[in-house]
C-alpha cells in the first residue's frame, strides 16, 4: 500500500533545514506520497523547491491557521494546537482524490521528528489503525501502548494526561485510507481540550483499544522520535521582522 505522509509546516528560521532533512529521509522510502501543507496564505517557492528536489510523488498545499488560533513567536509552544487546519486540508485532499482508490495508509509526520526507515514498513501493515511506541515525548523516553501476553492493548504507559482515550502523540499511529474515506467528518478541531487532538480524531474514526493494531514488534521497538528543533535564537531585529513577516527573502529563510 501507498503511504500518504502528511506534513504541516510553518515558516521559521529552521523550516528549510527541517524539511530538507525530512526530504532526505523520505526519499529512501518507496511508494510514499508526501503531502506538505504550508501554514501560509500561499505556496512558497522555498518549500516547492525542496519538494521538487526530493523527487518524491507529492502534493503541495497551503492552509493558513486563523490568526486567533495562531501562536505568537514568543508564546510557549503548547498554548494552542498546531497543524489543525493543515492536516484537515490534507484529509480533504485525500477524500477528494483517493475516493475509489481503496488502499493506502495515512500518517501525520511533523517536519521536525526523526524517522527510522523501519517505521514505514510497519505503516504498510495497517488494516484499520496501527499504533507503536514514540521516543522522547510526554515527559518520557518512550511512550507506548502496554500489551497483554496475547498481544492486545491493555493500557498505555503515558504519564501526561493518562486518562485520555488514546494518551499518545500524533506520531504514534497511522490509519487506513478507507477509514478516512468512510468517515469524512473525522477532522481535527480547535474545539477539543489540549492534548485531545489524537484521541478525538481516532474516536471519530471508530477506533478503540480493541480494534487498534499494535505494531513495531509488539510495541517493543522505537522507530520514531518526537525530536523538537530548538527555537532559533534570533536578534531583536530579526524577531521584529519575523513578527511583521516582511523583509524576508529566499536567502534568509
Ligand atoms: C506535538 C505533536 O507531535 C504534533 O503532531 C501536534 O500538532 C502538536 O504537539 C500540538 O499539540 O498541536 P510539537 O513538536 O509540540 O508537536 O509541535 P510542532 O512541531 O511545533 O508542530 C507540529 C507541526 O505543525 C509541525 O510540522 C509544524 O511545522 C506545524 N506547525 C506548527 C504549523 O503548521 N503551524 C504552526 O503555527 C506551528
Ligand atoms: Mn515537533
Amino acid at each position: 500500500p501507498f503511504i500518504y505522509f502528511i506534513t504541516p509546516t510553518h515558516f521559521r528560521a529552521a523550516q528549510k533545514a527541517d524539511l530538507t532533512r525530512l526530504s532526505y529521509t523520505l526519499s529512501h522510502v518507496p511508494n510514499l506520497h508526501w503531502i506538505v501543507v504550508e501554514d501560509s496564505d500561499s505556496l512558497t517557492s522555498s518549500v516547492a523547491e525542496i519538494l521538487k528536489r526530493s523527487r518524491l510523488p507529492h502534493t503541495h498545499l497551503n492552509a493558513r491557521t486563523p490568526s486567533d488560533q495562531k501562536m505568537k513567536y514568543t508564546d510557549p509552544n503548547w498554548t494552542l494546537p498546531r497543524g489543525v487546519e493543515q492536516r484537515n486540508a490534507a484529509l480533504l485532499w485525500i477524500q477528494n482524490q483517493l475516493s475509489g482508490v481503496g488502499s493506502g495508509v495515512v500518517y501525520f509526520g511533523d517536519d521536525d521528528n526523526t524517522y527510522d526507515l523501519r517505521i514505514f514498513e510497519e505503516m504498510r501493515k495497517v488494516d484499520n489503525a496501527g499504533v507503536w511506541p514514540v521516543g522522547i515525548v510526554g515527559g518520557m523516553f518512550v511512550e507506548t501502548p502496554v500489551l497483554a501476553d496475547n498481544g492486545s492493548i491493555i493500557s498505555f504507559n503515558s504519564i501526561w494526561k493518562p486518562d485520555r482515550p488514546f494518551p499518545i502523540d500524533m506520531a504514534a499511529f497511522a490509519v487506513n485510507v478507507t477509514l478516512i474515506l468512510s468517515h469524512p467528518n473525522a477532522l481535527f478541531s480547535f474545539d477539543v481540550p489540549r492534548g485531545y487532538q489524537e484521541s478525538t480524531f481516532l474516536e471519530n474514526l471508530g477506533i478503540n483499544r480493541l480494534n487498534m493494531e499494535p505494531l513495531a514488534e509488539k510495541c517493543t521497538k522505537v522507530y520514531v522520535w518526537h525530536t523538537r528543533t530548538e527555537k532559533s535564537k534570533l536578534s531583536k531585529g530579526m524577531v521584529e521582522k519575523l513578527t511583521k513577516k516582511t523583509g524576508f527573502n529566499e536567502l534568509e529563510s
